[in-house]
């Protein structure tokens, strides 16, 4: 631990000087605040910074809203918008009400970038930039990430319900969801690595756990240790749906590569995360993961960055919002 705290001056330097380069990306572009807005890399990570001091799951939170903004109608900040008289928005989709976190953070963040900045950096640049940094101060890679989305103008319940990937359905879904927005299987191997932080709660994975498709016994492919852990978490009555357990627990604040680690070792605890070791082609690419955390740092910043390019909406089209929850 202290090594790495000692470390950690020149790993911020060292992404500091990341950011500097020019590399190109189809619509975006690595320096677009550079003249109009050069503190905003350094207001977002003090934010993301002190809000996991107050709360380390925060990280994780972030992460998983950034991901749940982009695999809906793009990276739009539509995940942000609150229900209107008009539209019913993303958060109360059924796998966004009551699991979303970190629509406070993110207003809070924007309001110190309209400070310094006003009416110039969108909310969905701001939520993409509050994910890398989360992943960074998680002790996770820092990427390079273009940068110039603008905010879209609607929210869709009905897309959200759609196309965010359940963890109850088979790999094959899940991928068909990834490559039906332009990612690739292997995407979905690379950023389900963001399950090295974070909790879910026992209702998503519960039903492994003591009648496991209805076979009366626990779902076979679950470390018997883990196994017995998580039914101590999760009793098997309704009033444990909410409990949460670790997504990673050899290490649950920190952004490594154990999250495969554990998927070799049958510690998957969701079922579309263990589900990975059921297909040879990505099996092979989770025990590559397991093994060389610095291929999965790579390929996870490549990932993060076709992400973050999904449906992005440039140029004259949407706006930057004022308040991330309402169109202008
Ligand atoms: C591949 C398909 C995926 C499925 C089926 C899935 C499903 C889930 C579920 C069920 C939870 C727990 C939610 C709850 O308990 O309320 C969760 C949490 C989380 N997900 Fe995913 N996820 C997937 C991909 C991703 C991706 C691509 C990312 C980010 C790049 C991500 C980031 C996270 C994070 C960080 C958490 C923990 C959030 C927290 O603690 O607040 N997930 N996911
Ligand atoms: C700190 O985190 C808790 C949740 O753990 C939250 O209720 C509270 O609002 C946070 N405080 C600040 C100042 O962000
Ligand atoms: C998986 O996709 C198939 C084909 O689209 C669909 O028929 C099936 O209901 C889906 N399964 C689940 C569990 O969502
Ligand atoms: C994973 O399993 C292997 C072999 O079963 C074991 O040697 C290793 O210690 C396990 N790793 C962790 C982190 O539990
Ligand atoms: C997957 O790997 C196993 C063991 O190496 C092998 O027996 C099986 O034929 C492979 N399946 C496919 C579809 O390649
Ligand atoms: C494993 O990683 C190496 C790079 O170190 C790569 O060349 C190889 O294709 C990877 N294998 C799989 C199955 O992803």
């Amino acid at each position: 631990m202290s090594t790495i705290n000692l470390l950690r001056p020149f790993v911020l330097v060292s992404c500091w000087f990341i950011l500097q380069c020019t590399l190109l990306s189809a619509q975006l572009d690595y320096r677009f605040y550079d003249e109009t807005c050069p503190s905003l890399t350094r207001i977002v990570r003090s934010g993301v910074r002190s809000a996991i001091s107050n709360d380390t799951r925060m990280a994780a939170s972030l992460l998983r809203l950034h991901f749940h903004d982009c695999i809906v109608n793009g990276c739009d900040g539509s995940i942000l918008l609150d229900d209107t008289n008009t539209m019913k928005g993303e958060k109360g989709a059924n796998p966004n009400k009551n699991s979303l976190r970190g629509f406070e953070v993110v207003d809070s963040i924007k309001t110190d970038v309209e400070k310094a900045c006003p009416s110039t950096v969108s909310c969905t640049d701001i939520l993409a930039l509050a994910a890398r940094e989360a992943v960074f101060l998680s002790g996770g890679p820092c990427y390079p990430l273009p940068m110039g989305r603008r905010d879209g103008l609607t929210a869709s319940e009905a897309a959200a319900n759609q196309d965010i990937p359940s963890p109850f359905e088979p790999l094959d879904n899940i991928t068909a969801k990834f490559t039906s927005k332009g990612l690739e299987k292997k995407d979905v191997v690379v950023l389900s690595g963001a399950h090295t932080i974070g909790f879910a709660q026992c209702f998503t994975f519960k039903s492994r756990l003591f009648d496991f498709d209805g076979t009366g016994k626990p779902d076979s492919s679950l470390d018997a240790s883990l196994l017995d852990n998580l039914q101590q978490t999760c009793p098997n009555q309704p009033d444990s749906n909410t409990n949460l357990a670790p997504l990673d627990r050899l290490t649950k604040n920190r952004f490594d590569n154990l999250y495969y680690t554990n998927l070799v070792n049958n510690s998957g605890v969701l079922q579309s995360d263990q589900a990975l070791m059921g297909h040879n082609d990505t099996a092979s690419m989770v025990v590559n993961y397991s093994k060389y955390p610095f291929l999965f740092y790579r390929d996870f910043g490549v990932s993060m960055v076709k992400l973050g390019n999904l449906g992005v909406v440039t140029g004259q089209n949407g706006e930057i919002r004022k308040n991330c929850r309402v169109v202008n």
